[in-house]
């Protein structure tokens, strides 16, 4: 079972459909906080609605990054809530060397394009502006680099030709809530093996 940090910056649908796995017990997890860098992120308000720890934590003055003593402050509170795993849920900041260290293999991301394609912002209308016929989502774990962790689960979405940035992102983000729920689930039940690069199931 994880104990589980949900951090976001944005709307938090992620955060939605995790906690409802937990609740449909397809996810052996319990959320013991989800914490915001932005104090009027939406993902706060659906988890005081869920009746869970919600919290405002102060990132820091890097809009792109948590470090220094904001790290120190985020770190701190995670450990007050317990929380063995974190699941970045729309996140906007990249996490530094103090606290990956501090959650070896127990921090994971998702990203909406199939990694290594389309690294970074609005994935998915890097994806459009390409020209590729198949983007989609990847649930990784997190390391040093931008969207460059070991992969644990990616879903497929085809671009249609009428699709525009915003069609297109809703659609890959109805597979992610089933990605990300699914891949916790495989940590939770201690079936993933990082091996290098890859990620074997056992
Ligand atoms: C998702 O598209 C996720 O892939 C990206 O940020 C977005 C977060 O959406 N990392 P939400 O806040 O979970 O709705």
């Amino acid at each position: 079972m994880l104990s589980l940090a949900v951090l976001g910056s944005g709307k938090g649908s992620n955060f939605q459909s995790i906690f409802e796995a937990i609740e449909e017990g397809r996810l052996a997890a319990r959320i013991v906080c989800v914490i915001s860098d932005v104090p009027e992120a939406f993902i706060l308000e659906r988890a005081r609605r869920a009746g869970l720890p919600a919290e405002f934590v102060d990132c820091g003055p890097w809009r792109t990054k948590v470090e220094g003593e904001a790290e120190q402050r985020l770190l701190e509170r995670l450990r007050a809530h317990g929380a063995d795993t974190i699941a970045l849920a729309g996140f906007m900041r990249m996490l530094k060397r103090g606290l990956i260290s501090a959650y070896p293999g127990r921090i994971v991301n998702i990203h909406p394009s199939l990694l290594p394609a389309f690294p970074g912002l609005r994935a998915w209308q890097q994806a459009l502006e390409y020209g590729v016929r198949v983007t989609g989502c990847t649930v990784h774990f997190v390391d040093e680099g931008m969207d460059t962790g070991p992969i644990i689960v990616q879903r497929t979405v085809p671009v249609l030709d009428d699709d525009t940035p915003d069609t297109l992102h809703a659609r890959i983000q109805e597979q992610e809530h089933i990605a990300y729920p699914e891949a916790l689930d495989l940590l939770a039940r201690g079936r993933l093996r990082i091996e290098g690069r890859r990620v074997r199931r056992v």
